[in-house]
């Protein structure tokens, strides 16, 4: 079913790219996937190295064979070298890799002739800055990371929210994933279209392009606006798959400067460089984690920071280290291939600025290998000037997860004390004023936990775990603050016995003490079936969860547990040990929870097609109003104050009649994929990871005109 969708998505883009590519040629790559090719060699190198995962998707998380041929040959081919399938591809022979590489790919650049068709005129071309609302900047709006515009910044209110229609639609070509969130500067709203290595300033009113820019690699980071210095003219500065920040110039769209921040060449930049005071900081993140199933890998190397650069040059100032030491031989893993440690703690998300106080705050995640680190799973607040380490709050300590955990293979197997949750701190936490004044780092970790840590001393104030948590659970892009309430996604795949609280949703909490004011839980309408919506409802008191102030306990001891009997990863600490105990390691609830009969959050029956009913973007707020998505590609917004509905849109659908001209397809909604401003809420929809649908459209809604 998804493969026949998703195929009609290459045909799409491929018919769209040839509409716009009248130049004989141009378009022959993207045509080739409509053509009968079956017979190419390396449609049977596909068949042979790759099908096994691409063609299961929902297994694999393998993004379609559909999705990956609407790539042109350069992000393949890179791809298959450096990037994501290097270790996929490392035993393909030579010229059966050629000819992979060969038949795969829809093009061999990317396809830019429709840009002169969607040229804005003379008037609407030009990037007006002075005076222009800066609405949205980066990935959390502001650099606060709190995720919220108020209805004068996004030209919307609250009531606007519940009447919204579509008013234009773009599409990009070569694009199935819409990873990066765009910024918008008064008229002008800036998007990347990563797979594809294209930067665009479009027109807000319209879609027309102002400028493109044009990367030599694949994108990847999501956006950040920098005001111009009197070095530096003003600029979008993000990062690329290939572990390099890029600066470009706001006004026309030219190049400023690409710097490689990498120290291992599996470091990518993946949450958005921040700018303050003419330096960029750019998070470095590590890909490291996908490779050691293989037990020849020599596991593992790679390592996180925090790189800060001169806004005007690119020149590297400091690099702030998560951890210290470099990796370096430890011992022979069971199969005889030489480990290598520390590593990991790498930083996904974008850093949150706190200008007062000369710091910013990165969340890490995970060590690749042994030996833990007590940067891993933490909040690090990293000095501005120096990127030196100020404090370190450690949420789970000895973390230890690559995905050789899943079979417990070789490359998951070490001395000593450990455990493998892979509880990373993957979505940005947010700097938030309290209504009593007080300044709190929130902090929302995949374990289902949301930390209250103070910004001087990084010392626990409260926390509350409102979800089950795993690798791919809890919090995972991030979250948003309406000035009382913290608003926290849970990326769950389903709910749990354990606490009726937990599971896929939304949560909203009181600031001040971490408890549920009113929860969304998602039901099977969700999946695009109808039902009513679930209505919002009040945890009762036996599930408030109380604060807790104690420090991080050590993990529950566990020695090189027998290959293939690793239990689901929250039940084993419960059984192993006295409830409270392990309870504070992953955050878990109080003993009293813990022990609570079972049973009321009854798992809901397996949706049809293992459809994702998690919260997995990070969530936006619009004078009051929370746009929330779901993998499945469905809008929704609620109203903060009370979890009730206020609108619901499915993009995940065919977009025919789009401003590029390319023809459009809706997918997943994840990452950060709406932004709000120039009086309009933008959705981008489509995302071929994690086996959700691909797709490749910008969508513009607008207050519905009295008719
Ligand atoms: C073991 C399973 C597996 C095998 C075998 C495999 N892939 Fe993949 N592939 C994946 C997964 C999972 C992803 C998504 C990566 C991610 O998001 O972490 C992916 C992503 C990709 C992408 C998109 C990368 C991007 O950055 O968007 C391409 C292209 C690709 N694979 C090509 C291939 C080719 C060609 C082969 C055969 C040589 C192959 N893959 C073999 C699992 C596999």
């Amino acid at each position: 079913m998804r493969n026949v969708r998703a195929f009609a998505l290459a045909s799409v883009l491929a018919l769209g790219a040839a509409a716009c590519a009248p130049r004989p040629g141009e378009a022959a790559g993207a045509e080739h996937a409509a053509v009968d090719d079956s017979g190419h060699p390396g449609k049977a190198a596909y068949d042979q190295w790759c099908a096994s995962c691409h063609e299961s998707t929902e297994q694999s998380g393998a993004p379609t064979l559909a999705a990956i041929r609407t790539l042109n040959r350069s992000t393949v081919k890179y791809t298959l070298e450096l990037g994501y399938m290097r270790e996929q591809s490392k035993n393909v022979p030579k010229d059966e890799l050629a000819q992979l590489i060969e038949w795969l790919p829809s093009a061999d650049g990317t396809n830019d002739a429709w840009i002169e068709q969607a040229r804005c005129g003379i008037k609407q071309r030009r990037v007006v800055l002075d005076k222009a609302p800066r609405t949205s900047v980066t990935f959390g709006v502001t650099y606060d990371a709190n995720r919220r515009q108020s209805a004068d910044e996004a030209g919307l209110t609250k009531a606007d929210m519940k009447n919204l229609e579509v008013a234009w639609v773009t599409a990009f070509p070569q694009t199935p994933t819409m990873r990066s969130q765009p910024v918008i500067v008064g008229d002008t709203i800036f998007i990347a279209a990563t797979d594809s290595g294209r930067l665009y300033a479009l027109d807000t009113n319209s879609g027309c392009v102002k400028w493109h820019y044009v990367s030599d690699m694949t994108l990847r980071s999501s956006l950040t606006f920098a005001e111009a210095t009197e070095k530096s003219p003003a600029a979008i500065v993000m990062g690329d798959a290939a572990g390099r920040v890029h600066a470009v110039n706001a006004i026309n769209g030219k190049g400023m400067w690409v710097t490689d921040v990498k120290m291992n060449d599996l470091n990518r930049i993946t949450g958005a460089p921040i700018v303050h005071d003419g330096k960029v900081f750019a998070p470095v993140s590590v890909i490291e984690s996908n490779v050691p199933p293989d037990d020849s890998y020599e596991c593992c190397k790679g390592q996180g920071a925090v790189a800060a650069l001169d806004l005007a040059t690119g020149k590297k100032l400091w690099v702030g280290r998560s951890i210290e030491e470099d990796a370096k031989p430890q011992r022979l893993g069971r199969t005889g291939t030489q480990q290598y440690g520390p590593a990991g703690a790498m930083i996904w998300s974008t850093p949150v600025l706190d200008a007062k106080r000369n710091q910013l705050y990165a969340g890490t995640g995970e060590n690749l290998s042994w030996p833990a680190t007590d940067t891993s799973d933490a909040i690090i607040a990293y000095d501005l000037d120096t990127g030196a380490k100020r404090w370190i709050f450690q949420a789970t300590k000895a973390d230890i997860w690559n995905s050789a955990c899943g079979r417990r293979g070789a490359n998951c197997d070490w001395p000593g004390a450990y455990h493998s949750p892979d509880h990373d701190f993957g979505g940005t936490s947010m700097l938030i004023k309290r209504k009593d004044g007080s300044e709190m780092v929130i902090a929302g970790q995949k374990s289902g936990v949301i930390w209250a840590i103070n910004p001087d001393n990084g010392q626990l104030v409260w926390s509350n775990k409102v979800s089950r948590g795993s690798a791919m659970g809890g919090v995972h892009w991030g979250m948003a603050f309406d000035g009382t309430r913290i608003f926290a996604p849970s990326n769950d795949a389903a709910n749990s016995p354990d606490n009726p609280n937990w599971g896929p949703g939304i949560h909203a909490l009181d600031a001040m003490t971490g408890e549920i004011q009113w929860s969304y839980k998602p039901n099977a309408r969700d999946c695009g079936q109808e039902f009513p919506v679930a209505k919002s409802y009040q945890p009762a008191p036996e599930w408030r969860i109380t604060p807790i102030s104690a420090p991080v306990l050590p993990p529950p001891p566990r020695v090189n547990a027998p290959p293939r009997r690793l239990p689901a990863i929250a039940a084993a600490p419960r059984a192993a040990a006295p409830a409270a105990a392990p309870a504070a390691v992953e955050g878990a609830p109080p003993a009293a929870i813990a022990a609570a009969p079972a049973g009321e959050g009854a798992r809901p029956a397996a949706p049809r097609e293992r459809c994702r009913l998690g919260f997995s973007p990070a969530p936006l707020l619009v004078d009051g109003a929370l746009v929330t998505g779901t993998p499945q590609g469905m809008l929704r917004i609620f109203d903060g104050a009370t979890g009730d509905v206020l609108f619901e849109y499915m993009t995940n659908k065919p977009w025919p009649n789009t401003v590029s001209g390319i023809e459009g397809q809706g997918g997943g909604l994840d990452s950060a994929p709406y932004v709000a401003g120039d009086g309009m809420l933008f959705v981008q929809s489509g995302y071929a990871r994690f086996g959700e649908p691909p797709g490749n459209v910008l969508i513009a809604f607008r207050p519905k005109k009295e008719r």
